[in-house]
């Protein structure tokens, strides 16, 4: 094949970010709303990366590309690919916002690659390569965005257990807004194991606790009850701020969220910065919403109906 294609969306977690690293459930959906495309082909004279954020020979890669080169490299060694080749990266995710981007770039280029080489990609054979690429970019992953942006559906996930697909149909909608500030989720994934060094007994137990509220999401998406869905989002802000997750950019959207009736709002992801969402009980709600939350300051939203995936 002269050419290789591969696209990756990008996820959202609903519930459960930071206290998974600790083995507690979460629950995340891949996001159509936006999305990485890669292509790969043959090149004359070196190995070439073009993106919007570098564009050059992979020999002069800055390190913060190091997920990408460590990537492919796994992927040259594996499939003893044509080199040089010439990678393009076309990208719709904003970077460092809590929506995987890392994931999905590593998600799309070995999608290319496998395409490139004629081979099927199943899930398990392109989380085997993203995850060295995951490992890279966020220091101790728990493996939950590699795991959602490989697959098509909702998840449940755990460390270390693995994930099982999870029906999110629910009469909602869930916002999106971009703070436009940029998150920092190995920072933040890191000072909080520095709080669980310091403070065992406490950090563990909200750790459990934002588990159980992940367990009660479940059964209210289950039930099919928003208002309850709603108020456990709300709990998770609540602690995910305690653990410093939180920033000044996303208490200000959430606050607008939950002063024009949305039924929860929390941060999405790694935190401090990235993104946040926001449960709406219908979609008017949810477009006023996305408008208010633009006027407050959000970069760009996005709305979701959470019964889209009742077919899939
Ligand atoms: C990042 O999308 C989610 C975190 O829980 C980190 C991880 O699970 O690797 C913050």
């Amino acid at each position: 094949k002269s050419i290789g294609t591969g696209y990756a969306s990008g996820k959202i977690i609903l519930m459960g970010e930071h206290s998974v690293v600790y083995g507690e459930p979460a629950i995340a959906f891949p996001f159509s709303g936006t999305g990485i495309q890669a292509t790969i082909r043959a090149n004359k004279l070196e190995s070439w990366i073009e993106s919007s954020f570098f564009h050059g020979p992979l020999s002069e890669a800055p390190t913060t590309m190091r997920n990408v080169t460590v990537l492919l490299w796994y992927l040259v060694k594996h499939f003893k690919i044509p080199e040089p080749f010439y990678l393009k990266i076309e990208s719709s995710i904003p970077a460092e916002r809590g929506m995987g981007s890392s994931a999905a770039v590593a998600v799309a280029i070995t999608r290319a690659v496998f395409d490139w080489m004629e081979e099927p990609a199943t899930q398990e054979k392109v989380l085997h390569f993203v995850n060295q690429a995951e490992a890279v970019a966020h220091g101790n992953p728990s493996g939950i965005d590699a795991t959602t942006i490989s697959g098509t559906e909702p998840i449940l996930y755990q460390k270390g257990i693995g994930f099982q697909p999870f029906q999110l149909n629910m009469d909602a909608f869930l916002v999106v807004a971009d703070t436009g500030v940029k998150g920092q989720t190995r920072k933040a994934v890191k000072d909080i194991a520095k709080l669980m060094e310091l403070r065992p007994y406490e950090i563990s137990k909200q750790m459990r606790t934002l588990g159980k509220l992940t367990g009660q999401a479940q059964q209210a998406i289950l039930q099919n009850r928003p208002q309850i869905l709603g108020d456990c989002m709300n709990q998770a802000q609540s602690l995910l701020r305690l653990l410093g997750t939180s920033n000044r950019h996303l208490d200000h959207l959430i606050e607008t969220a939950l002063e024009n009736q949305a039924l929860g709002a929390k941060l999405t992801g790694g935190g401090r910065g990235g993104c946040m969402i926001a449960l709406a009980e219908n979609e008017t709600r949810g477009r006023q919403l996305q408008r208010i939350l633009l006027d407050a300051g959000a970069r760009n939203t996005w709305i979701e109906g959470l019964g889209v995936y009742a077919h899939v």
